[in-house]
């Protein structure tokens, strides 16, 4: 009996292990899609003349980056051991390895964003703008971020 309940007691916690790694992947990956969402759903489609300039929108999506990339060393902190179901790109085990220069790729992110900002006020200034934060965001996955499909 007792051996029977400590089983599934070890079950029980392994089962919750599992999706605690699972929790903190997501939320890995929901803060690069929450940065996705601002670089390339507003910033890029509007460089591209997808959608139409709106001054508010661009404000918005560089204030939005200008929280979340800082908060990204502390969001890796802990390595989940596994990927998100079923997603396309995955964390290297690089980043666990090296975190220290992991974390370094982050500041220059946060700078090229400083830089930009205020500086806004066409597509022109936009395209500067945007290329100059995506080659940072590109430094760390270049190194960190896998491909997986
Ligand atoms: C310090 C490293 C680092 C920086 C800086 C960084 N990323 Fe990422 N990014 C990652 C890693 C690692 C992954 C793969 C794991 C994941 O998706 O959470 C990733 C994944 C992504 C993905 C794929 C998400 C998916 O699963 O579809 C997008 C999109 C993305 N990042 C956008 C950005 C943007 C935009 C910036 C810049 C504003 C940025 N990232 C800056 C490390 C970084």
């Amino acid at each position: 009996m007792i051996r029977t309940i400590v089983v599934v007691g070890m079950l029980l916690l392994g089962a919750g292990a599992v999706m605690a790694q699972q929790e903190i992947a997501v939320k890995q990956d929901n803060l690069m899609r929450a940065q996705a969402k601002s670089l390339y759903g507003v910033i890029q489609k509007t460089v591209k003349g997808e959608i139409p300039y709106d001054q508010k929108a661009i404000d918005n999506a560089i204030a939005q980056l200008e929280q979340t990339v800082p908060t990204i060393p502390t969001v890796f902190a802990t390595n989940p051991k596994e990927d998100v179901v079923n997603s396309t790109y995955g964390s290297s085990q690089k980043i666990w390895q090296n975190k220290a220069d992991f974390d370094s790729k982050v500041p220059p992110v946060a700078k090229a964003i400083a830089d930009v900002k205020g500086t806004i006020k066409d597509g022109a200034s936009l395209k500067v703008a945007y290329e100059s934060i995506n080659s940072k965001c590109t430094d760390c996955h270049e190194t960190y971020r896998l491909k997986l499909k």
